[in-house]
């Protein structure tokens, strides 16, 4: 204590004041390493008359102070043990450390929801490429360029395309629907396919918009398709959703894509349609867009189909038809769950999550 005690000792004193002391850094290290040896040496000797010490104080003692200072010895051994056992003792009662096994987040939990209820009406999933080129997000599904129609969908677009010929200038897809046209180059009717994915538009984030968010598509292509299965088909799809008592009604609207367009809106689940503060006092929620499929769209997806096949006629509107409908995520989740803020489910906060294990 007397030597190298932190407070009182010698040896600390002893290097603070060489340590301080020193000229500069060279010295100061010199210094450092000579005291750690010093420091070392001090350490061996001590231990060393610290053992010379207590031996001679056994072998001065008589034969009983001898057997006293074995048996304090042992048993300051075996207290060591126990006190060892003691501390890493294992419980094997208590429960464990629990890992959370993680859980899908509530955003991809609504959309398998809603993906999953199309399953179940015979759909099947596609899927296309976040970075779209501008024929299949706009010319194709009929927003020609320079249209008005463009400005609902501020687009992102991706730098130094200007070289390219317009209709193969890539962006950020706006929507999801640059699927529907993918699929149907490809594949003959039947169809019927919904396309989850992400979509980006130049909006300002608040507590409803986010510049990324997500839809579910749908299509469905096959002769003597009607508007009423449209409306049997979503009424079905937000009553597996929402709930049996959820009543819905089609507002008319627009879409280039689509001919005629429709709003969806379905009745209050809050407040069960008598008005609320949710539903503006209107007693519905407006939730997705749809329609029958323009026959512009066919004809775009028949001109493409006749690059590989002159005589492709599978997309004649006169004897096919089809109807679409695409809806947002996002706000379908806010709506399950009563979530006021877009903004919580990209913040990954563990306290808005944990609220979905
Ligand atoms: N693509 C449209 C949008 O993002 C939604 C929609 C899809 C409307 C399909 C009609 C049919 O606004």
């Amino acid at each position: 204590m007397r030597w190298d005690g932190r407070k009182q000792g010698r040896l600390p004193d002893v290097s603070g004041i060489w340590l301080k002391g020193a000229p500069d850094a060279a010295t100061r290290k010199h210094i450092g390493e000579q005291f750690a040896k010093l420091k070392a040496k001090y350490n061996e000797e001590f231990s060393r008359v610290n053992a010379r010490f207590i031996i001679g104080v056994y072998e001065r003692s008589n034969v009983a102070d001898q057997s006293r200072l074995r048996s304090t010895l042992v048993k300051s051994i075996e207290d060591d043990k126990r006190r060892h056992i003691e501390k890493n003792r294992l419980d094997i009662t208590l429960p464990g450390t629990a890992r959370a096994p993680g859980i899908p987040h509530p955003l991809l939990k609504t959309m398998h929801e809603i993906v999953a209820v199309f399953h179940n009406l015979g759909y099947s999933t596609n899927l296309g490429p976040q970075v779209e080129s501008d024929f299949y997000n706009f010319e194709a599904l009929n927003f020609p360029e320079n249209h008005p129609a463009r400005d609902t969908q501020d687009t992102l677009l991706i730098a130094n395309q200007q070289s390219r010929p317009s209709r193969d200038r890539l962006l950020m897809r706006t929507h999801t629907s640059p699927v529907q046209i993918r699929t149907m180059i490809q594949q003959k009717p039947p169809i019927r396919i919904v396309i989850p994915g992400k979509v980006h538009r130049n909006d300002a984030a608040d507590a409803t918009h986010s510049p990324i968010f997500h839809q579910v598509e749908g299509l469905c292509v096959d002769t003597n398709i009607t508007f009423s299965d449209l409306k049997g088909t979503l009424d079905h799809a937000m009553k597996a959703l929402f709930g049996s008592s959820v009543k819905t009604r089609f507002f008319p609207s627009f879409f280039p894509f689509t001919e005629p367009s429709a709003d969806v809106q379905i009745s209050c689940i809050f407040c069960n349609g008598k008005g609320c503060r949710k539903c503006k006092h209107s007693g519905w929620i407006e939730l997705l867009g749809c329609g029958m499929v323009d026959p512009a769209v066919f004809a775009a997806v028949t001109a493409e189909r006749r690059k590989l096949d002159p005589a492709d006629d599978t997309y004649n509107p006169e004897k096919i038809t089809g109807f679409a409908f695409g809806m947002g995520v996002e706000r379908i989740a806010m709506i399950q769950h009563g979530i006021s803020d877009i903004g919580h489910f990209y913040s990954g906060d563990m306290r808005f999550l944990e609220q979905f294990a």
